[in-house]
């Protein structure tokens, strides 16, 4: 079995990061989110991966992941180009899955426990396709599916339900047949002009084919804004185990787990209450506290600040005088203090969409 990665889309969700980079390589836990989807279709077996780029942050995510080589499996890119919807993003795998069944896994996802249960529950012969989904509390605001009691068949597909028949959602992870192709080809473009997953999925239900319902027990988490990017690194991080390849200069002011890269420095008299995440060649001084489910990048600064449940993807410095919390930085971000700056006052150069609470 193949996989393909959907890496393309427009991010609108996650700006002004996405202004600058794919979010498919946000950091989580100081891991590009894509390889996380990578790790779980290697260890499913699952080696021969072609990922789905669109006009944005293509040659960046071509040049992070190369061929694959690095991690363990063999990377063939298709251009989608515009984010013209899910399906059409599949539809492009057409002629790099060919007869086979294959995998779709989208780009910004992360599932606690990978994708294995789902391949190895499929049956090629007896489904055209089988869906991830999982429970959720408001199902009017998800797609929802209907599902047989008896067979765990899907029967029906329903975007935002106003009564819906289950609690059960579509989570973004599916295992098709070449049998989605022609429906894809058939569909249209939905009201916000892209073509739809669902509508594809629909049209082989309605054309007598089996798709098979299977759940997904362990979180499952998008990351498609940035309350989602914090929580995502909250639910990694409270499952990291220590790694020290750094230097931690005075051992008792650091509790919890830590992960540390290697030619990081914590200076004597910072506090760091894991867990915490710290990439490479990073310098945490002496008067920084660094607080649970934080995640700092390679090549940062941080001293004279409070930071907590937050994430800097790399080549930050953070030196604000201050307590910040639930916070994402992007790469070369600062924030530094202005107490010692003259004429006092808050000095500003907001970008487009972008968001101050100060
Ligand atoms: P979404 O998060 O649903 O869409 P988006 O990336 O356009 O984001 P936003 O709504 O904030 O503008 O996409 C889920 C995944 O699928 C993501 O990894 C991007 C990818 N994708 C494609 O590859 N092609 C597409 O046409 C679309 C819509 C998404």
């Amino acid at each position: 079995m193949k996989g393909v990665i959907l890496a393309g889309g427009t991010g609108s969700r996650l700006r002004p990061i996405t202004h600058t980079g794919p979010k498919q390589l946000v950091p989580i836990a100081n891991k590009p989110v894509i390889e996380y989807a990578i790790d779980d279709l290697r260890e499913s077996g699952i080696s021969e991966i072609g990922i789905i780029l669109g006009d944005k942050g293509r040659d960046t995510i071509q040049a992070h992941l190369g061929d694959g080589t690095e991690f363990g499996v063999d990377i063939t890119y298709i251009v989608q180009g515009a984010p013209l919807g899910l399906a059409h993003a599949v539809g492009c795998a057409r002629e790099f899955v060919a007869d086979d069944p294959f995998v779709v896994y989208l780009g910004d996802d992360l599932m606690r426990d990978g994708i294995g249960d789902l391949i190895d529950d499929f049956d090629p012969e007896q489904y055209a396709a089988g869906i991830g989904l999982q429970e959720v509390d408001e199902p009017s605001r998800y797609g929802i599916v209907d599902v047989d009691e008896e067979t765990g068949d899907i029967v029906d597909l329903i975007e935002k339900p106003d009564d819906p028949p289950s609690n059960f959602a579509l989570i973004g992870v599916y295992v098709f047949t070449p049998a989605i192709f022609d429906q894809i080809e058939r569909i249209e473009p939905s009201w916000r002009g892209e073509l739809e997953i669902t509508d594809a999925i629909q049209g082989l239900l309605e054309d007598g084919n089996r798709v098979q319902s299977h759940i997904v027990h362990g979180w499952w988490k998008d990351t498609g804004k940035p309350s989602d990017v914090l929580h995502a690194n909250r639910l990694v991080l409270d499952e990291i185990q220590s790694d020290v390849r750094g230097t931690i200069e005075d051992e008792d002011t650091v509790t919890g787990r830590i992960e540390l890269g290697e030619n990081s420095v914590i200076k004597q008299g910072a506090v760091i209450r894991g867990p915490v995440s710290i990439g490479e060649s990073t310098i945490i001084g002496s008067d920084a506290y660094v607080g649970p489910f934080t995640s700092i990048g390679d090549d940062s600064f941080v001293d004279n600040v409070h930071i907590e449940a937050s994430v800097a993807m790399g080549k930050n410095e953070i030196a604000a005088d201050r307590k910040i919390v639930d916070s994402l930085l992007g790469y070369d971000a600062t924030v530094t203090s202005k107490e010692r700056r003259r004429p006092e006052g808050d000095k500003l150069v907001v970008g487009e969409n972008s968001s101050l609470e100060i």
